[in-house]
């Protein structure tokens, strides 16, 4: 099978870095010689297990199981404040099920799949969805992120300490928020985990950034390339079925803005035929070829960019988190 350079710097890097450092999150930028050495020999590895084995190993894919939320935050990076009541969904088990073995039916292995919304914990499934993940031999680690605003009850408990060397759960830190004080059991959370030896992930200055509004850039192609490099998140998101590159670009099909984008962009077909494999999005309603993942992995001209403020809203003053409308 053959990979172009952007598989290797995208995703064996990031797989490599996490695995070698036992991290879970990141940027890969090794500091000492013990970090080089352990790095470059975890690249050779996988380069070795995909070449001469034929084995795939994919860093990071969180999927959301719900777009239902407690909060309704202003500045929700995920976009969950814009969609309407009509189109929100929660997944049921056997949908998560189907969607996870499929992304994974050809993949050795999954550094991390997290979990989240919406609220995840407004999941009536989230027990057996994260039983079944836990218990995956192919998902090496797996991240529960709550907005703090729910109990997470001692069956979930249970679960999650069962298997509690590869669980974390992301607090989301909103207590500098005083208007949601009366709603949040964070610290209650946190002393849980902790007493039942449960990881946890909570950031004690938690300050987030304006969004700005969904539209269309403006961008040429060659621009929306651009954007793309410069990008740093490599977070892959599944919504309803379909693997996207990024949280953004699930919400952005969602509102079904893409069809109509097409003809905004100029010569974008001719364009992305002339540059070869592109594939915006995967459809997970049946087992994932080996080699669709590697030329999604390997494109760099997703139209989703094209609509992207993430650069532009990096630059934006810090604010409280979870701020309501
Ligand atoms: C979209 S939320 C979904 C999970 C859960 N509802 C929560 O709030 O933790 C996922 C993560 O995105 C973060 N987030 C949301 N909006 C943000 C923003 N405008 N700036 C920075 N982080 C943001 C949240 O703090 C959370 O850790
Ligand atoms: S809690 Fe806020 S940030 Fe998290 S999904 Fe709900 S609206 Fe978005």
């Amino acid at each position: 099978m053959k990979m172009n350079q952007l598989f290797y710097k995208r995703c064996l890097r990031m797989y490599a870095w996490y695995s070698s450092q036992r991290k879970i999150w990141g940027e890969p930028c090794p500091k000492t010689v013990a970090q080089c050495l352990r790095f470059i020999l975890s690249i050779a590895r996988l380069k070795f297990e995909f070449y001469f084995l034929d084995n795939l190993y994919l860093p990071y894919i969180e999927i959301a199981i719900t777009t239902r939320c407690t909060l309704k935050c202003k500045h929700c990076s995920s976009y969950i404040n814009t969609i309407e009541e009509k189109d929100l969904y929660s997944l049921t088990f056997e949908e998560f099920k189907r969607q996870i073995d499929n992304l994974l039916a050809n993949v050795k292995k999954l550094h991390v799949l997290k979990v989240f919304g919406g609220e995840p914990l407004l999941n009536q499934d989230l027990d057996k969805i994260l039983r079944y993940s836990l218990a995956n031999k192919k998902i090496s680690n797996v991240i529960l992120t709550t907005n703090g605003t729910m109990d997470i009850s001692d069956k979930l408990i249970s679960i999650m300490k069962e298997h509690r060397k590869k669980m974390y759960v992301n607090l989301s830190n909103y207590t500098s928020n005083k208007e949601l004080s009366p709603r949040l059991k964070t610290i209650e959370l946190l002393n849980k985990c902790k007493e039942n030896s449960i990881a946890t992930i909570f950031d004690e200055n938690l300050l987030w950034r304006e969004t700005s509004e969904i539209k269309y850039s403006g961008r040429t192609p060659k621009e929306i390339r651009k954007y793309f490099f410069k990008c740093t998140k490599r977070c892959l998101h599944i919504k309803k079925w379909t693997l996207y590159p990024c949280p953004w670009a699930a919400m952005y099909d969602f509102k079904n803005l893409y069809l109509p984008s097409l003809q905004i962009v100029k010569n974008w077909s001719a364009w992305t035929k002339a540059g070869g494999g592109t594939i915006e999005k995967i459809d997970l309603s049946n087992p994932v070829k080996k080699e669709t993942l590697v030329r999604f992995y390997s494109n760099s001209d997703y139209l989703a960019c094209g609509f992207c403020s993430i650069i532009e809203d990096n630059l934006k003053k810090r604010v409280i988190p979870a701020i309501q409308e």
